[in-house]
């Protein structure tokens, strides 16, 4: 089985950028601790950051017949790139929106996402715990689909 993590814009900076708002770990610290919960379950995880909004829909097309889930932190994209959302309407596994802050508890253009709809479900505002919470989700989605089929997707 196989998770891609995909990381948005900016997110290259964690560590650096507002460590008030993101904390002082860095990306790959993140990446580590997801790849951890991801192999304990068995789990292959690929990771891909970028600030480009076309590379990220290319990596969700990648994604496409070769990645059970998709954990998905798209940074701003989240709450603009409509072309992220169709590409993610695409994907038939389960998908994970995650952040590491709260956008609900935010400045109001955070408050809209259009990963949302296209998502199986939202980790938010635990800091880098979120990471390996999300992708904990994604394992758990996707067995539960297995089990039940799609639409009865009880953890
Ligand atoms: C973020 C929240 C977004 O609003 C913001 O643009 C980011 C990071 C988060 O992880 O909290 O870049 O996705």
């Amino acid at each position: 089985m196989h998770v891609t993590l995909l990381s948005g814009p900016n997110l290259d900076l964690l560590g650096q950028r507002e460590p008030e708002v993101y904390g002082t770990d860095r990306l790959s610290d993140h990446v580590r601790r997801a790849r951890a919960v991801a192999e304990a379950h068995g789990w292959r995880l690929d990771h891909v950051q970028t600030n480009d909004e076309g590379a990220l829909i290319d990596a969700v097309h990648d994604a496409r017949g070769r990645s059970d889930a998709l954990v998905v932190n798209a940074g701003a994209l989240t709450h603009t790139s409509w072309s992220l959302h169709d590409a993610l309407a695409a994907f038939d596994g389960v998908v994970v929106e995650l952040h590491l802050s709260n956008p609900a508890a935010r400045e109001p253009f955070r408050h809209t996402s259009v990963v949302a709809p296209v998502a199986d479900g939202l980790v938010a505002g635990m800091g880098g715990l979120g990471y390996e919470l999300a992708i904990e989700a994604a394992v758990r989605l996707v067995a539960a689909r297995a089990h039940d089929g799609p639409g009865k997707e009880e953890p």
